[in-house]
């Protein structure tokens, strides 16, 4: 079968970073995985970090490092275990780490970590969408725990719970770092339209939604996906965010961009009691003491693969995130990312796309179809 993938970590430049091969197709599947004929992939900066050596994945000596965490497809073949899909269902999935990537034309995927493909979108809007999703979703959901449909709170002062009937109106705020990029495109779409929604929110909860974005453009589009407030990471962010919703302080933070860089900033940011959440890996020890001790604040990390990597008690979790998010999408909650799209999936095109993702400046997803 086509495949794309690398044998030496080396500068995208290089013709041999990404190279076309011909390798041989996975055999029947077995327990819980499914046979994908790939359809479309997207591309995540995961993909240019593995290819210039930043992780070294479990590989077989002399065997190529096949890339590509984001598919969409059909399911060819279903191992004996598998309960939740049959065969010819149209699915979407990020995979998991510890197995070749998806930049192949078929891929075994364990069943427990796919989703059912969004009905209303094709396969190239739909591999857009994966990866994101669950890294966006587990970030607010579990690592953040944003909860503002609760309708009774604790009131300190009156020592007493406050239930729906209290008039006095709850404001939580969030600061989405990297706005516009692909985690974050779906991040606000789902703070906004599923988290501050008025189905969800009693009278007495809301959250405002403010990202950060540097260009026009990228300006553009977190408004588009739903931001209530967009801040310029170039200027000082505490001022901004004080003119815009009068306080100095956010109660959660999603880090989506250089988290030792931020961590100064986010310290100052975040409110007492606050929560901090990043996606991005350090070069450095990070102070957990000092101010972040004096404001009780939580600093906890998200990484999309742990469930798989771990084979965790509920790995089963991020099937049912992508099809809730396939249920958002449908019901036109959450619309796809999909900003440029490219075909055939082959090294040039993909080699093309890690450069794009590289200058740090793209909007949404890059996606690429078809062998
Ligand atoms: N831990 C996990 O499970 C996980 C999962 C997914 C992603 N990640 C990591 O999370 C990060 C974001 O991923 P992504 O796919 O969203 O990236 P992306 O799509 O490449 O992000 C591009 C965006 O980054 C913004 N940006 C560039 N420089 C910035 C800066 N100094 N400060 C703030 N924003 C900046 C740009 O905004 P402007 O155009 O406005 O400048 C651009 O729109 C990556 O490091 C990725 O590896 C981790």
């Amino acid at each position: 079968m086509k495949a794309v993938g690398l044998y030496e970590n080396l500068p995208i430049d290089d013709p041999k970073s990404l190279v076309d091969l011909d390798i041989e197709q996975p055999k029947n599947p077995t327990g819980h995985d499914l046979l994908i004929a790939i359809k479309a992939i997207s591309v995540n900066p995961l993909d240019t970090k593995v290819r210039k050596g930043m992780y070294s994945l479990v590989e077989k000596a002399d065997m190529p490092t096949i890339l590509g965490w984001d598919a969409a497809g059909e399911i060819i073949a279903l191992g004996s275990e598998c309960t939740l899909f049959r065969k010819g269902d149209a699915v979407y999935y990020a995979g998991s780490i510890s197995r070749p990537g998806t930049n192949c034309e078929f891929h075994l995927v364990d069943e427990r970590i796919v989703g059912r493909k969004p009905n209303s979108l094709s396969f190239e809007e739909a591999a857009a969408m994966p990866l994101t999703s669950v890294t966006a979703w587990e970030s607010l959901y579990d690592r953040l725990c944003i909860c503002v449909n609760t309708t009774r709170r604790f009131s300190p002062q009156r020592g007493s719970f406050s239930d729906s009937s209290s008039n006095k109106q709850i404001l939580s705020s969030i600061l989405i770092i990297g706005g516009a990029g692909g985690v974050g495109s779906v991040a606000v779409q789902l703070a906004k339209n599923v988290l501050d929604s008025p189905v969800n929110y009693s009278t007495t909860s809301r959250l405002n939604v403010i990202a950060t974005a540097s260009r026009n453009e990228s300006r553009e589009w977190c408004k588009r996906m739903g931001a209530d407030y967009v801040v310029n990471y170039r200027e000082d962010l505490k001022s901004q965010i004080k003119n815009l919703i009068g306080s100095e302080y956010v109660d959660y933070i999603l880090c989506l961009n250089n988290t030792d860089g931020y961590f100064e900033a986010m310290k100052q940011l975040v409110a007492p009691q606050g929560r901090i959440c990043s996606t991005v890996e350090t070069t450095a020890p990070v102070d957990l003491g000092g101010i972040l001790r004096q404001k009780s604040a939580t600093f906890v990390w998200e990484l999309m693969f742990t469930r798989s990597l771990f084979q965790t008690h509920d790995v089963i979790a991020q099937h049912h995130i992508l099809n809730t998010v396939a249920d958002l999408v449908d019901s036109g909650k959450i619309r796809t990312t999909l900003t440029d799209l490219m075909s055939p999936i082959n090294a040039e095109n993909l080699r093309k796309a890690h450069k794009k993702l590289e200058s740090g400046s793209t909007i949404g997803k890059i996606v690429v179809s078809d062998f």
